[in-house]
């Protein structure tokens, strides 16, 4: 059961999308005054040493994060979450990685909450240990600690979510997070958000998912769908063309109900650059779609002010409304689903010089997992 272990992936392709959706999401929330809660039902160990046995193992991180690390051509997105990454990494080395926790812990205000879930011991007890020292750093740079803000349960977070919603402002944003390793993980966040979204519909509620060849993988997306929120936004990254024994994990999702109204248009303009940054092959692509609840008259307007539940499962989606891919230096366009990338979309610009490193006040040091006793290296998540 406690295989996984994320300090093998971090940093890697599927936690850049993540990740900087993250930062977005929480920028989002952060433009109302009222504050709200934010609930991580997986949330790893919170920071990520990429000098660690397991990630120096994987070297997942080498074709994610690095390859954006010195970029200074970064899309408006991207760079705020670039800029969270060099934050804690003052020296201008990329050493350590932010886990979820981390992100929400910088990306959200003071005045918000955090409520952290994770079920490996070891995974936990790093997670406690990251924010006891994150804490102690800013008590040192004189920051007035806020007792209740980061509550961190040694618990399983699909019942961790339910007992915190409907949060006490009204405003919740929620990163489901699993490792996919069995398969009823699919089953349990399905559950999970119909659960969510009947305590709280108006929560954000967004979720990340290996792209696989397995059944479970391929309906789960369609499964989010048919949820009763209002709207939902959904987009994927792929880095490379499956092998044909669909072994490794080369695509990955995330699948956001309720989504800003800014969201899409970000992904738009971000997702084409991280695909040429990020591909490795001519399978590298994106993709972007959309849906909305159909509420039982014909005109979208009525999402605005139509009843919250849905007339059956009907939906109105535009299931592709923006695909694309963009073509590395030297390569052809490719058959298959992907098309023709739009205008604009099409060829990335050159790789820049590296970007100088600024110099930052000294960071604290961050728990390192390499220290820990672990099992055997966690699985891709499958
Ligand atoms: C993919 S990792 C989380 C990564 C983290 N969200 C991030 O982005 O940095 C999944 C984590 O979920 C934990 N886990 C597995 N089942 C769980 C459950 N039912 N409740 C809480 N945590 C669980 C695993 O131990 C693992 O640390």
């Amino acid at each position: 059961m406690f295989s996984y272990r994320h300090a093998y992936h971090a940093g890697n392709h599927a936690d850049v999308l993540k990740h900087f959706v993250q930062v977005q999401l929480h920028q989002y929330m952060n433009q109302k005054d009222v504050a709200y809660t934010y609930i991580d039902t997986h949330s790893g160990a919170g920071v990520y040493a990429l000098d660690s046995a397991q990630a120096v193992k994987s070297g997942e991180y080498l074709e994610g994060i690095a390859r954006l690390w010195e970029r200074d051509d970064l899309p408006a997105a991207l760079a705020e979450y670039v800029k969270l990454v060099r934050g804690m990494n003052p020296s201008g080395r990329l050493r350590y990685y932010p886990g979820s926790p981390y992100v929400a812990e910088q990306a959200a205000r003071p005045e918000d909450r955090l409520r952290l879930f994770e079920l490996h011991p070891a995974d936990t007890r790093l997670l406690v240990e990251n924010f006891r020292k994150l804490e102690a750093h800013k008590a040192e740079q004189g920051e007035r600690a806020r007792g209740r803000r980061i509550l961190i349960d040694h618990a399983d977070g699909f019942q961790g979510l339910k007992s915190l919603l409907p949060p006490p402002s009204r405003r919740a944003l929620v990163l489901i997070d699993p490792p996919y390793e069995v398969k009823l993980d699919y089953k349990h966040v399905r559950d999970a958000l119909e659960e969510a979204l009947g305590r709280f519909p108006s929560g954000i509620y967004a979720v990340w998912y290996p792209v696989l060849q397995r059944m479970e993988s391929r309906q789960f997306a369609d499964r989010l769908k048919r949820l009763p929120a209002k709207e939902w936004l959904h987009v994927t990254l792929t880095v490379a063309t499956p092998g044909p024994d669909g072994t490794g994990m080369h695509s990955s999702g995330m699948f956001i109900l309720n989504p800003p109204y800014t969201l899409e248009a970000t992904l738009r303009e971000t997702m084409p650059y991280l695909v040429q940054v990020l591909g490795q092959d001519s399978g590298a692509t994106f993709r972007i779609e959309k849906g909305s609840q159909v509420t039982g008259t014909a005109s979208p307007r009525a999402l605005d002010t139509g009843p919250r539940k849905p007339v059956g499962n009907a939906r109105r989606a535009s299931p592709l409304s923006g695909a694309g891919s963009l073509r590395l230096p030297g390569q052809p366009f490719g058959d298959g689903p992907r098309k023709r990338p739009a205008q604009g979309e099409a060829e990335g610009p050159a790789a820049p010089a590296a970007a100088p490193a600024k110099k930052r006040t000294p960071g604290f040091r961050y728990a390192d997992q390499a220290k820990q006793a672990t099992a055997a290296r966690g699985p891709k998540r499958k």
